[in-house]
């Protein structure tokens, strides 16, 4: 019984510097892994938990934009700095509840930084926590000591400061937590936020913008009966109240018109497939690495964590007073049924559109090298691990040449129980050929950074380019827990 109630003492051991934060909620966890990610696990009673607000009572509010500190052109290069502190704080999650939370400039989630294509950016975090921690920025074409490695730590009372680039396509970025060991409470209290790197190549497009592009952070938590948060490894049957933005299953009040929403799956573990109730299309129009070469209509849109979609949604097919609910075809019981609803509450003018085309997606050619890499639970060591193997920071997993194109093929192994996983790559953005010999499709079909893999022997292939920066990589599953536990590797490019 591999996922049981057993506590194998190499658990307890990778985990045994990580109670810094909740105790021993942490170290109760790593005494019961026990859900398979995606579905409550037989036999297992969910603890009470906080009263949480009817649906749809509490509006949903957009995270603030980040101002920067300053602002300059260096070489000829707009340059924004921001100072950011790391710090605990109180956030009125649950109405009327003040719950301890871990924040970047005290805000949950976390200020959204909008960048532009071609203009850098400078993040200095000081961190006031007592614990160590590490700044990623997901989806990031950033050079490796800027990548927030595992090993970077920041260190009570020291700062950091991080430099983008943003030599790339514009997309959905977020950033989060990526401490060894400590990747998946951190970023499950607090740390993990948007970012926004606006293309002036976009924005000729027309695409909603302004107040009508907003990002939507939606992730799952656990409360406790004083509304506080309670963390505990694999506990997704647990985790029980959806949020969005930090809000819990939020109303927003939208015009009849078309708005693009900035999907960002910001669970630990739980995976999306989303649905308006009304009926009426997801319109799909990006992806990890920026817009899609068209864009996709499809009446559901499902991701896995650490993904991020761009939809279009055209709420002027409604007439004003209608409520739409966005609703959640994956859930593991009523209360993850719903993520939030849209009340269509007045017209607004509309000059955006949804063209055709969108950015093309070159041909990456002929691959230089293959490689496959498996992902699986080791009952014996009570670990997730890759290849077999837990994660070792100073083991390098794969050598990568700097510029070649490779081909990768990733399985899936667990099969008892399935447990699903996916995989996220850092420093680089892929193609995905192929999932189980069929190609895929919507989001996926465009740059992507990270792309579930269901289990039973479930495998993608998936095709990159590895010519942005030399250095050290990581990549890992993005179901937290799991790379927390394990399953994570890296990559020396070179
Ligand atoms: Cu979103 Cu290695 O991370
Ligand atoms: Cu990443
Ligand atoms: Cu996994």
């Amino acid at each position: 019984m591999p996922f049981g109630e057993s506590n194998p003492p190499s658990r307890r051991a990778v985990l045994k510097g990580a109670g810094v934060l909740g105790g021993a909620a942490v170290l109760s966890a790593a005494a019961g892994p026990a859900a398979r990610a995606g579905a409550a696990p037989a036999g297992r009673r969910r603890a009470p938990g906080a009263p949480v607000p009817e649906p749809f009572s509490v509006p949903l509010t957009v995270p603030p934009v980040a101002k920067p500190a300053r602002e300059r052109v260096v070489d000829g290069v707009r340059t924004a700095y921001y100072d950011w502190k790391i710090r605990e704080a109180e956030a009125e999650i649950l109405p009327g509840v003040k719950t301890k939370v871990l924040t970047y400039d005290g805000a949950f989630p976390g200020p959204t930084i909008k960048a532009r294509t071609g203009g850098a950016v400078y993040v200095t975090h000081t961190n006031a926590l007592s614990t160590d921690t590490v700044v990623h920025l997901h989806g990031g074409i950033v050079a490796p000591e800027d990548d927030g490695h595992p090993h970077d730590v920041i260190k009570p009372g020291a700062s950091r400061t991080y430099f983008y680039p943003n030599k790339q396509r514009g997309s959905t970025m977020w950033y989060h937590d990526h401490t060894h060991h400590m990747e998946a409470e951190l970023a499950f209290r607090g740390l993990a936020g948007a970012y926004v790197l606006e293309d002036p190549a976009e924005a000729a497009l027309g695409l909603p913008s302004g107040e009508y592009d907003v990002p939507l952070l939606i992730r799952d938590a656990r409360f406790d009966e004083k509304g506080q948060l309670v963390f505990e490894m694999m506990d997704i049957a647990n985790r029980q109240t959806l949020l969005v933005n930090g809000r819990p299953q939020p109303y927003m009040r939208v015009a009849a018109r078309k708005y693009r929403f900035r999907l960002i799956n910001g669970s630990n573990l739980r995976y999306f497939t989303l649905r308006l109730d009304k009926g009426g299309d997801l319109i799909q129009i990006g992806s990890d690495g920026g817009l899609l070469p068209a864009p996709v209509p499809e009446a559901t849109v499902a991701f896995s964590p650490g993904e991020r979609v761009d939809v279009v949604v055209d709420f002027s097919k409604y007439p004003v007073g209608t409520q739409v609910v966005l609703v959640n075809d994956q859930a593991d019981s009523e209360t993850t049924k719903q993520v939030m609803r849209f009340d269509v509450s007045h017209t607004a003018p509309d000059r955006s559109r949804v063209p055709a085309e969108l950015a093309p997606a070159p041909s990456l050619g002929k691959p230089d090298a293959e490689r496959e890499v498996t992902m699986s639970y080791d009952p014996e060591q009570g670990m997730f691990v890759m290849d077999g193997k837990v994660y070792d920071p100073a083991r390098v997993d794969q050598e990568v040449e700097f510029g070649a194109t490779e081909t990768w093929k990733v399985v899936n192994k667990d099969a008892a129980p399935p447990v699903p996983h996916n995989v996220h790559l850092h420093g680089v953005h892929f193609q995905v050929l192929e999932r189980d010999g069929q190609p895929v499709s919507g989001h996926e079909a465009g740059w992507k950074d990270t792309v579930s893999i269901p289990p039973n022997g479930g495998h993608v292939t998936l095709k990159a380019r590895f010519d942005h920066h030399r250095g050290l990589y990581l990549y890992h599953c993005h179901l937290l827990d799991h790379a927390s536990m394990g399953m994570m590797a890296q990559m020396k490019i070179g």
